[in-house]
C-alpha cells in the first residue's frame, strides 16, 4: 500500500524518541511542519484527510477552513482518538464529532457569517497508524504565493494538482504534471481526491483511493506516468522527505550520544569506589542501537523506497 514506508517509519522515529526520553535527554527528532497552501476549495482539506485515513475536516464549496488548523498526529501505539487544545482532557473518539467541534470552535470566534480569523485551532489525532508530524490547514484565501515566502529555494515544495477528474473534455494537465509548463525542482504531483458527490455518499478513503488508481490507469493522458501520480505516490514522496530528513540527522544524534557517553564514562571511573550503579551504561545501550539503526536505515528504509522525488 502506499502507506508502507510509512508503516516502516513509525518504529523507527518511535524507538528512537521513546530512547531518548527514557534518558531523559534533551535529544529530538524534529519532523518538519507540512503547510498545505492554495486557493479555496483546491482541496486542501481532502488532501489532509487522506493522509490521516480519517474523515473529520469540515469540507464543502465554499471558504470552509475558515482559522487555520495545526493537525499534530502523534503515534500511539493502543489508542486511537483526538484532543482538541481549547478543550484540553476531552477524547473525541467519533471523528464526526471532531468535525463538529472544528465547525462550532470556528463560529465561536468568526461568527456564522463566513467570517476568516487567523487565530489558529489547534488539534491532536492519537494514533497507532500516523508518524509525529504537524500538518497545517490554512484557510483558503491564502493564494500560492505564499507557498514562495516560506520556502524561497523551492526545495521543500511540491506542487499537487487536484481535480484532475474534472478537467474540460479533451483537455488535460499533461504539460504541468511533466514539469514543462512552471517547471519546480521537485516537480508535481496530480491527484483526484473526493468529489462532493462522493463524500456526501460517504465514499470511504480506501474505495476513494482505489478508482483514483483506476482514473490515472485509463487516461490517455495519464498512463504512461501513472505510478508517479495519486495519493498515494504523494503520502510516498513525503515519506520519502521525511525519511531522508531523520537519515540527515542521524549523525548528529551519534555524535552527541557518543561525547555524552564520553562524559559518563569519565565520570563512572572518576567515582567507581564508591561503588555507584554505572550511568553510561543506558547510553552505551542507546548509542549501540543507533548504530544499529543506521545501518538498518541504509539497507532497508532507503533502499526500499529509493525513487527520490525529482
Ligand atoms: P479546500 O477549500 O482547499 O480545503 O478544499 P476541500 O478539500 O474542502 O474541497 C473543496 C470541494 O472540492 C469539496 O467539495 C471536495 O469534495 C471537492 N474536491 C476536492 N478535491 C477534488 C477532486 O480532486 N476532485 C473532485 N471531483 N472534487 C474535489
Ligand atoms: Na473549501
Ligand atoms: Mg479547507
Amino acid at each position: 500500500s502506499g502507506n508502507a514506508g510509512m508503516e516502516r517509519l513509525i518504529p523507527i522515529v518511535n524507538l528512537l524518541q521513546d530512547s531518548f526520553t527514557s534518558l531523559g535527554t534533551s535529544i529530538q527528532i524534529d519532523l518538519p511542519q507540512i503547510a498545505v497552501v492554495g486557493s479555496q476549495s483546491a482541496g486542501k482539506s481532502s488532501v489532509l484527510e487522506n493522509f490521516v485515513g480519517k474523515d473529520f475536516l469540515p469540507r464543502g464549496s465554499g471558504i470552509v477552513t475558515r482559522r487555520p488548523l495545526i493537525l499534530q498526529l502523534l503515534y500511539s501505539k493502543n489508542a486511537e482518538y483526538a484532543e482538541f487544545l481549547h478543550a484540553k482532557g476531552k477524547k473525541f473518539v467519533d471523528f464526526d464529532q471532531v468535525r463538529k467541534e472544528i465547525e462550532d470552535e470556528t463560529n465561536r470566534l468568526t461568527g456564522t457569517n463566513k467570517g476568516i480569523s487567523n487565530i489558529p485551532i489547534n488539534l491532536r489525532v492519537y494514533s497507532p497508524h500516523v508518524l509525529n508530524l504537524t500538518l497545517v490547514d490554512l484557510p483558503g484565501i491564502t493564494k500560492v504565493p505564499l507557498a514562495r515566502e516560506v520556502d524561497p529555494s523551492g526545495m521543500r515544495t511540491i506542487g499537487v494538482i487536484t481535480k484532475l477528474d474534472l478537467m474540460d473534455e479533451g483537455t488535460d494537465a499533461r504539460d504541468i504534471l511533466e514539469n514543462r509548463l512552471l517547471p519546480l525542482r521537485r516537480g508535481y504531483i496530480g491527484i483526484v481526491n473526493r468529489s462532493q458527490k462522493d463524500i456526501d455518499g460517504r465514499k470511504d478513503i480506501k474505495q476513494a483511493l482505489a478508482a483514483e488508481r483506476q482514473f490515472f490507469l485509463a487516461h490517455p493522458a495519464y498512463r504512461h506516468i501513472a505510478e508517479r501520480l495519486g495519493t498515494s505516490y504523494l503520502q510516498k514522496s513525503l515519506n520519502q522527505q521525511l525519511t531522508n530528513h531523520i537519515r540527515d540527522t542521524l549523525p548528529a544524534l551519534r555524535s552527541k550520544l557518543q561525547s555524552q557517553l564520553l562524559s559518563l564514562e569519565k565520570e563512572v571511573a572518576d567515582y567507581k569506589h564508591f561503588g555507584t550503579d554505572d550511568p553510561s551504561k543506558k547510553t552505551k545501550v542507546l548509542l549501540n542501537s543507533l548504530q544499529n539503526l543506521s545501518g538498518d536505515f541504509d539497507k532497508h528504509i532507503l533502499g526500499s523506497s529509493s525513487s527520490e522525488v525529482s
